[in-house]
């Protein structure tokens, strides 16, 4: 049994409906990773960072106004997320996956960990923090001659470097935007893990699936826009619910 501090009771109901799906769809935020010590977007930030809005370092504007000062935050960030390692609710949902027949685990979180985590079919639509760009070009770079400059620059074309993340103001990757609609459509159970549900267009994945009369669930500490609407609520840290959820599904 996982350690636990808070009682946490799986609706019976809802274990035969996981049990009895065929696909099931989940949408991850931050909150999945904040028990691996990588910071939510919407917590105060630490250390050097403390003083920085991250909404105001993860755009456009910020970086052309001041990409070393954007480069490094990312380098803090990218640092964070060396240091973590996927924590039992990672762990919980890739071995959800292998049991499913189906599962489609679209995430907004930039960070890898459901692949360390031993997820397959991951689907990110905020990109990855560890991939880099040009920011002019908009192409994929994987190495750049040694330099001290800060960002670096494009091999190609001399561009700036920046990370391959989907910024405020920017659009998402249409394939992957594509492909998680049409799961929150067509699956037969939804769970959104850990997101404030209040960043478009991720935020209109459970309402789609809640139009179609699909089961959705949600796991969050806290109460988001989402949790009146879902039809189950599971209140507490997803590190702690999710391998109960499973241990729960795999009793006889
Ligand atoms: N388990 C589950 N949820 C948690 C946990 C936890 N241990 N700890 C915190 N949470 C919840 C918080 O209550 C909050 O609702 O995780 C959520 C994190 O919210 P955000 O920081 O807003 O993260 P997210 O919803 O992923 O943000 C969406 O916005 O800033 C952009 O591109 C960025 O991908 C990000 C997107």
């Amino acid at each position: 049994m996982p350690n636990s501090d808070i009682s946490i009771s799986i609706p019976p109901k809802l274990v035969a409906e996981l049990r009895a799906a065929q696909h099931v769809a989940v949408l991850t935020g931050a909150g999945i990773s904040a028990e691996s010590g990588v910071p939510t977007f919407r917590e105060a930030q630490t250390g050097l960072w403390a003083k920085y809005d991250p909404e105001e370092l993860a755009t456009p504007y910020a970086f052309q106004r001041n990409p070393r000062l954007v480069w490094e935050w990312y380098d803090w960030r990218r640092e964070l997320v060396a240091q973590a390692n996927p924590n039992p609710g990672h762990l919980a949902l890739a071995e959800l996956e292998q049991r499913m027949p189906k599962f489609t685990l679209i995430t907004q979180n930039v960070d890898g960990l459901h692949q360390r985590a031993g997820s397959r079919n991951v689907i990110e639509l905020h990109g990855n923090i560890n991939r880099t760009k040009c920011f002019d070009q908009g192409g994929i770079i994987d190495f750049w001659p040694p330099t001290t400059e800060l960002p670096p620059r494009c091999p190609r074309c001399g561009g700036l470097l920046r990370p391959d993340v989907v910024w405020f103001g920017e659009s998402l990757p249409q394939k992957a935007l594509h492909t998680a609609f049409t799961a929150a459509e067509q699956c037969d159970l939804f769970l959104s893990i850990g997101t404030s549900s209040v960043v478009q267009p991720a935020a209109s994945l459970p309402l789609v699936a809640l139009e179609q009369g699909i089961t959705t669930v949600e796991i969050n500490p806290n109460p988001t826009p989402l949790s009146a609407r879902v039809t189950y609520m599971l209140p507490g840290p997803s590190g702690q619910i999710l391998p109960v959820l499973l241990e729960t599904l795999n009793q006889p």
